[in-house]
Order: structure tokens, then C-alpha cells, then sequence
């Protein structure tokens, strides 16, 4: 049986490095764990058993796992001579203490894995299980039970506070909502997993019917007892040795903090396997460890503690009244600032500061007003740097924490095509953001208003623009710590700087809008010609979906037209849609007569055709036939010849359809103050 296992004798190798004993995997093992002090766990990362018996899993520093597993060999391995399935059950008892109120992350799994080592694996949205290469691999033979605090798209998570069941990746099999059926009303309660509150989780697999039941509850007191909801959360069916293929596993904790972070905590610990119907032993309540409370970090006395929150109260009564005093003196310069901002401090701006750089805000130093706000340029009093401020008008508080979390970690972003953001401010009703300033502005007034008082881009120009963005948007895909996606590439988010390089601008902003009142509707939001069928339809913005606005984008470039034009001739409200109009100059073999007439015939053919073809091919209608970055930044370079296409293969006919399909959500979604719906119409 041990020999089956691959790694058998790296494995036995390491047990005897670390003094245990290697046994041979059991079908049968019991033990309940009330309080961590002195248990068998293999601990990595940075997992730790406190003193009084808190199993510690990650604490507040940002991008760490940690992992705890018990030390015993498993098998889940089917019986040759009657086919059954062992049966097991486990209960754990759990916290997550966010580092500030309701901002927190990124969770912690129940995980069953043939292999321990997860040196490879990622924080953050992978909790450290896996990595990017490795999520979602049938060869990992791993079943996690996840308590997700972070919604990420990628992985189609459905909110930032669900249970899941992942299988082999972080995309969940079935996730829920985080919350208990009541079993006096039957109801289904709600539960905050980063409340900071005791919770306790059961996981329950029948080996005859391959069902696995989660079961979530709140522990209402430590030290009184709990009982398990009659109805579980979720059940799904799974064949678990199909999953594990018999190998030998164990069975632990893994969690995980991203740039948000948590401490995790595990009070207690049962777990019960064995053929037919196994029932863990209930957790000693009595015995469970203490939870440290939010913000205190180290364990005082209840006396000391009372002295504590008095004289705290006293001095935030304090502040209080000298803030407000000096709120008052200052009040033109009165900022929003709340608790849970303690933790961006580093890129937060003083309004005052900004007023000053800015001349009090004044026409003079107004650049631009855009879709989301009006920019002004200003030079920091302090350092002198050339800075951009854009004042976005935000009433709702909704979303602000997830998107103030947001702007911290993409002002760690360092990219020559991508526009540096320095930090923000806030004020009520009001959100401030501090980019690098830079000099020559935005594309769109080259391409469409600077005809009459400055020459056309050259085509080299334009050509070193469309490479720079590419680059810039393959960072944010795929070379930085995490997935960006823009949402928002269009001509007026690219910015030059005195050299005419591009830098990609305004990304995430449009994140800001997306949190709707109503769960139920999706507000897509982007711009008009820039938005793939796909997004219209599910407003979930992914990678592909900025792939489809480069594709516009680019075709903008060469074609010097914006995505949709109202027609000068023909009948009133006509529109030309670019991506069509290329498409047919194409299959009428004239493809190169839609390079914009500005350049008086001087570009490089190869290039303006690869340029026009890929733009068509970035602007697939579905998302599977689109590139990635990476392959699109290779046919730029020529490091890779773009396939041989046909117009047909774009079936743009048939897109006109799919605008036509998506608009009815687009219009029921969006807010009032949408252009028409003709826009989205193909029709000639
Ligand atoms: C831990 O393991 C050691 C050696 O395997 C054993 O002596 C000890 O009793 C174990 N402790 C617990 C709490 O199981
Ligand atoms: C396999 O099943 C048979 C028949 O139910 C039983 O006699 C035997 O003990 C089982 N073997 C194991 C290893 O559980
Ligand atoms: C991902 O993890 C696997 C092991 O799970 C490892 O072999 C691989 O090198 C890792 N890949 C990266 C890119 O870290
Ligand atoms: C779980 O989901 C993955 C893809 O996310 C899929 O490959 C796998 O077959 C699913 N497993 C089960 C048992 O449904
Ligand atoms: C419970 O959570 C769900 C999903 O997050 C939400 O739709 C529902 O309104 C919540 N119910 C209550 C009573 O808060
Ligand atoms: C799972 O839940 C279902 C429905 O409540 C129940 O019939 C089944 O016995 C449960 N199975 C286990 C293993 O708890
Ligand atoms: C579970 O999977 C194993 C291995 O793939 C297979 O041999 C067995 O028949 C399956 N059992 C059930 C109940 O589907
Ligand atoms: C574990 O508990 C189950 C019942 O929950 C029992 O059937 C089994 O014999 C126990 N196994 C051991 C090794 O104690
Ligand atoms: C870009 O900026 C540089 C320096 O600010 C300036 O010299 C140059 O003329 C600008 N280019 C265009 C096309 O405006
Ligand atoms: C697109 O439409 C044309 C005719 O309008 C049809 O022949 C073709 O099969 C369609 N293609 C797809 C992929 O639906």
C-alpha cells in the first residue's frame, strides 16, 4: 500500500527528520482536541500554539499561511472485497479576528491532502493551498472545506463571506453564504465570518451515500455548549476516493492573509473516522481557549482591562472634543477619516495639503473633467512633486473599505505603462486620489480633437503607444502579485508622457461603482463600445473582457474613429460601429483603407495590418477565441506571426445579435443616466 504513494521515501525521509514515527495509514482514527496546548500538529508558516491553547494560524502580517495538520496518515481507500467508502465527521471551533471592523482577510480551510509541503503555494485568494499553475489540477487530490472572507472573481466567488467546497482548486464546487438553518423556525440566519465571534463548523461524509454535509453555527458563549443544527448548510455529493485515489492523507487547517489580513484562530478540534455512520465526539466548551479580543493584543487582567477602558474612553472623549475643535478652525479643510483607515495611513493625503498644491482647487489647474470626476494638476508643498488629483464625487459608503483596501495595494503597483497612484483622501460625499502627474495628457485629444491645431501622431508613434499598453495591461494580468483587471482601457485612460510613452490609467475606479443596493442587478460599468458582449451580459469584468476593450482600443488608434460614431451622412442617428466597418473593409479585401487618413498614407503596412487583425481578434465576441496579454504582447514584438484569419472567423453578422441579446440587461441595470439604446444596435 505505502510503496503505491510516489514520494514515499522523501516522505519517510522527512517523518524520521522530524522524530515521528511513520505508521501505515489508518481507516480508523478518533481524537478530540479541546485546546491546542501540548497536541501532535505539524505546524508551518507562521502557525503557532499560544500558551494558553489558541491554535494560531496567521496573525495580522499581510501575505502569509500558515498550516497545521495532524500527524497521523489517513486512508480514504475504497474496500476492494465491498466497494464501501470510509465514513468520517470532524467539528472544529473557529475565529477570524479581523485586523480592523469588518475589513479582513482572506480565510482559513479545513483541508484534506496526500502531501503537506505547501512552500508552493500562494496566500491570499489561493489560502494557501495552491498556486496559480497548480489551482484546479485533478493531480492535486485535495478537498478543502474553505471559509472565504474575500470575493474574488476570479474564482466566481459568490460574496465575501461564504463557505465552499473546493475540490482539487479555489473555483468552489458549492459555496454558500455564511449562516445556519435555525432548527426552532427552520430559517436560514445569517452569520458573519469576520465578526470576531466564536463559530463552530461540522463536516459530515457518509462513504455509502458520498455525501458531505457542512454545518455552520455561532457559538454563542465559550463555555457553554453548542448544538449542531439539524439542517446543514450545504450537502454535496462527491466520491472521495475518487478525488484521493486511495492515496495515504492527513487532515488539518490551512489559512492565509492577502494584503487584507485576519488572525485565524482554532479553539478546538474533533474528528471520527471509520466505516457506516461516524459521529465526531463533541468539543469540550468548558475547555476551550479564550479568544483575544479585537485590537487587544496582549492578555491583561479583567481589573487592568476595566482601568484601560475607561481611561480610553476618557481620552477618546478627549480627542473627540479637541478634533472637533479643530475641525471647526479647519473646517474648510475637514476631512472623512475613520477607524479602519489606521492601516493605509502610508497613503493617505492631508486635504489641506492637496488644497494647497492645487491653488484651493482653481480653474487654472483644472486638466480634465472625466467620466468619473474632475482632475487638477498640483505640486506638493512639501516635496514638490508634480501630481494629478482626481475628485471623484462617492455618497455611498458602500464598498469604500473594500476599494480604499484596493488603492493601497495598487499603489504598490510599479509598472513604465502603468500611471502610478501615490494614495488618496477622503471627504464627505467626496474621494480624493493622487496620481503622478503626467505632462502631455490624455490620448483621445490626439486621436479626435487635435486635428485642426496639431499634427496627426505619427504611425511609429501610435505603434510604441499600443505596445506600451499592451505591456502595462500584461502586468496587471499576469506579472504582478495579483490579477488586475482595468475595466476601463479606452483612447482618454491612456496617458503620454513628455517622451509620448503610454501609461494606462484610471484602473479599479470603476470597481467603485459596482456594488449595487440590490445584490440582484448588475451595474456594468464601462464605456459604450468598449464592453464585450459578455460583460453586458453578466456585468463580471475579467481579464478577456479587457482584452475585448484593447481590441477596440487599438482598432481606435489605427483607424483614428472612435469605437461608435454618429454618421455625418445618411439618416439622422446613424452610427458606425469601428469593429464592423474593419471587418467589412476587410472582407472586401480594403482593410487598409481604414488606417485614419490623417497620416497621408505613411505607416508601415505589415504593422498597420497586424495592428487591425489583432484588434478584430481581441474583439472576438467570444471570450475563449480572444488572446491573453502575453500572446498579444508577442505578436506586437513579433516574437510570434498572428495566425491566418478570415473575416469570417469573426462572425461579426452574428455579434450584432449578441449586442442586441445583452442590451436588455445593460438597460435594466444601469443607471438613468445612459445614452440611448440604439447604440448597441449592429445595424447599418
Ligand atoms: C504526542 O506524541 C508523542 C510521541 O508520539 C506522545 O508521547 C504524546 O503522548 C503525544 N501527545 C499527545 C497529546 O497526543
Ligand atoms: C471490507 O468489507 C468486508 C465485507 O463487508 C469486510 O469483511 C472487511 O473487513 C472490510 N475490509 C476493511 C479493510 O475494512
Ligand atoms: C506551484 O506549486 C507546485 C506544487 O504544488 C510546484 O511544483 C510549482 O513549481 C509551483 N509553481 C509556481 C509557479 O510557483
Ligand atoms: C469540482 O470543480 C472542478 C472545476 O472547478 C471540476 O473539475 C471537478 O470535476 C469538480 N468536482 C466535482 C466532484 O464536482
Ligand atoms: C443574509 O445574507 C444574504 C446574502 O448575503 C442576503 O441576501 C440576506 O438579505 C441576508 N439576510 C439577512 C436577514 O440579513
Ligand atoms: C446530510 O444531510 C442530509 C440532509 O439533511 C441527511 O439526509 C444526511 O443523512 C446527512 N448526511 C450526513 C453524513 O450527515
Ligand atoms: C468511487 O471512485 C472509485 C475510484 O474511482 C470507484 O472505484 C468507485 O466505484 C466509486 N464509488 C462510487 C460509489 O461511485
Ligand atoms: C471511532 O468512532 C467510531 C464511532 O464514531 C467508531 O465506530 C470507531 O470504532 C472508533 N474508532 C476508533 C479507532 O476508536
Ligand atoms: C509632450 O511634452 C513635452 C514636454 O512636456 C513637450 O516638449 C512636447 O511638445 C509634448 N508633445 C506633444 C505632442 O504635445
Ligand atoms: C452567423 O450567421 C450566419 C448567417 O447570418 C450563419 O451562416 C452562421 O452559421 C452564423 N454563425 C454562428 C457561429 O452562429
Amino acid at each position: 500500500m505505502l510503496l503505491k504513494f510516489p514520494s514515499f521515501l522523501l516522505l519517510l525521509h522527512l517523518l524520521l527528520l522530524l522524530k515521528l514515527v511513520a505508521s501505515s495509514p489508518t481507516e480508523e482514527l478518533n481524537f478530540t482536541i479541546n485546546g491546542f496546548s501540548g497536541a501532535n500538529l505539524t505546524l508551518d508558516g507562521v502557525a503557532t500554539v499560544s500558551s494558553h491553547g489558541l491554535l494560531i494560524l496567521t496573525n495580522n502580517i499581510v501575505e502569509q499561511k500558515g498550516h497545521a495538520f495532524h500527524p497521523s496518515h489517513l486512508c480514504f481507500c475504497r474496500n476492494h472485497s465491498d466497494g464501501s467508502i470510509p465514513s468520517f465527521s470532524t467539528t472544529f471551533a473557529f475565529a477570524i479576528v479581523p485586523e480592523f471592523t469588518n475589513l479582513g482577510g482572506n480565510g482559513l480551510a479545513f483541508v484534506i491532502t496526500p502531501s503537506t509541503d505547501f512552500s508552493e503555494a500562494q496566500p491570499a485568494q489561493f489560502l494557501g493551498l495552491f498556486n496559480r499553475s497548480s489551482n484546479g489540477r485533478a493531480t492535486n487530490h485535495v478537498v478543502a472545506i474553505e471559509l472565504d472572507t474575500v470575493l474574488n472573481v476570479e474564482f466566481q466567488d459568490i460574496n465575501n463571506n461564504h463557505v465552499g467546497i473546493d475540490i482539487n482548486g479555489m473555483r468552489s464546487n458549492e459555496s454558500s453564504a455564511a449562516g445556519y438553518y435555525a432548527d426552532d423556525t427552520g430559517e436560514l440566519r445569517n452569520l458573519t465570518l469576520i465578526s470576531g465571534k466564536a463559530m463552530q463548523v461540522w463536516v459530515d461524509y457518509d462513504g455509502v451515500d458520498s455525501m458531505l454535509n457542512i454545518t455552520l453555527s455561532p457559538i454563542n458563549e465559550i463555555g457553554t455548549p453548542t448544538t449542531k443544527p439539524t439542517k446543514p448548510l450545504m450537502s454535496f455529493t462527491v466520491n472521495i476516493s475518487a478525488v484521493l485515489l486511495d492515496l495515504p492523507v492527513h487532515v488539518g487547517f490551512s489559512s492565509a492573509t492577502g494584503s487584507m489580513t485576519s488572525s485565524h484562530y482554532v479553539l478546538g478540534w474533533s474528528f471520527a473516522m471509520g466505516v457506516g455512520h461516524v459521529q465526531a465526539l463533541p468539543l469540550d466548551y468548558s475547555k476551550l481557549p479564550t479568544i483575544p479580543r479585537l485590537n487587544l493584543k496582549r492578555h491583561r487582567s479583567r481589573a487592568l482591562g476595566l482601568w484601560l477602558a475607561v481611561a480610553s474612553l476618557v481620552f477618546v472623549l478627549l480627542v473627540t472634543f479637541v478634533a472637533f475643535a479643530a475641525a471647526r478652525w479647519w473646517s474648510k479643510y475637514a476631512e472623512l477619516r475613520e477607524d479602519w483607515e489606521v492601516e493605509f495611513g502610508p497613503h493617505r493625503f492631508s486635504y489641506r495639503d492637496l488644497f494647497r498644491a492645487t491653488n484651493g482647487f482653481g480653474e487654472r489647474e483644472l486638466l480634465g473633467v472625466g467620466g468619473f470626476g474632475r482632475v487638477y494638476r498640483g505640486t506638493l508643498p512639501n516635496s514638490g512633486a508634480e501630481v494629478a488629483v482626481k475628485r471623484v464625487s462617492h455618497e455611498s459608503r458602500q464598498g469604500m473599505r473594500e476599494f480604499v483596501a484596493e488603492i493601497a495595494s495598487i499603489g504598490r503597483l510599479r509598472h513604465r505603462n502603468v500611471v502610478q497612484l501615490l494614495g488618496y483622501c477622503r471627504r464627505k460625499g467626496e474621494l480624493l486620489l493622487v496620481y503622478d502627474f503626467v505632462p502631455n495628457g490624455s490620448l483621445d485629444k490626439y486621436l479626435h480633437y487635435g486635428r485642426a491645431h496639431k499634427p496627426a501622431l505619427g504611425w511609429s508613434q501610435r505603434f510604441r503607444i499600443v505596445k506600451g499598453v499592451a505591456a502595462g495591461l500584461l502586468y496587471l494580468h499576469e506579472e504582478w502579485e495579483q490579477v488586475v483587471v482595468h475595466r476601463d482601457i479606452k483612447a482618454s485612460n491612456v496617458l503620454l508622457d513628455s517622451e509620448m510613452n503610454a501609461k494606462l490609467g484610471d484602473f479599479g475606479l470603476a470597481r467603485l461603482y459596482d456594488h449595487g443596493i440590490n445584490p440582484h442587478t448588475t451595474h456594468v460599468v464601462g464605456t459604450m463600445g468598449y464592453l464585450s458582449p459578455e460583460l453586458v451580459r453578466s456585468g463580471r469584468a475579467t481579464t478577456a473582457t479587457d482584452v475585448f476593450a484593447f481590441g477596440v482600443f487599438i482598432l481606435e488608434v489605427a483607424c483614428g474613429r472612435r469605437p461608435v460614431e454618429e454618421l455625418a451622412v445618411g439618416p439622422q442617428g446613424e452610427q458606425l460601429m469601428l469593429v464592423d466597418w474593419v471587418i467589412e473593409n476587410w472582407r472586401e479585401g480594403s482593410i487598409l483603407d481604414t488606417v485614419d487618413a490623417g497620416l497621408g498614407g505613411e505607416y508601415a503596412r505589415e504593422e498597420a495590418e497586424m495592428v487591425l487583425k489583432l484588434g478584430l481578434m481581441c474583439s472576438h465576441p467570444h471570450p475563449e477565441a480572444r488572446p491573453s496579454m502575453r500572446l498579444v504582447v508577442q505578436y506586437l514584438e513579433g516574437r510570434a506571426a498572428l495566425p491566418e484569419l478570415s473575416p469570417d472567423y469573426l462572425y461579426f453578422r452574428n455579434l450584432s445579435l449578441g449586442y442586441n441579446e445583452g442590451f436588455d440587461d445593460f438597460v435594466i441595470s444601469y443607471p438613468s443616466s445612459v445614452p440611448s439604446a440604439s447604440i448597441f444596435s449592429g445595424e447599418k
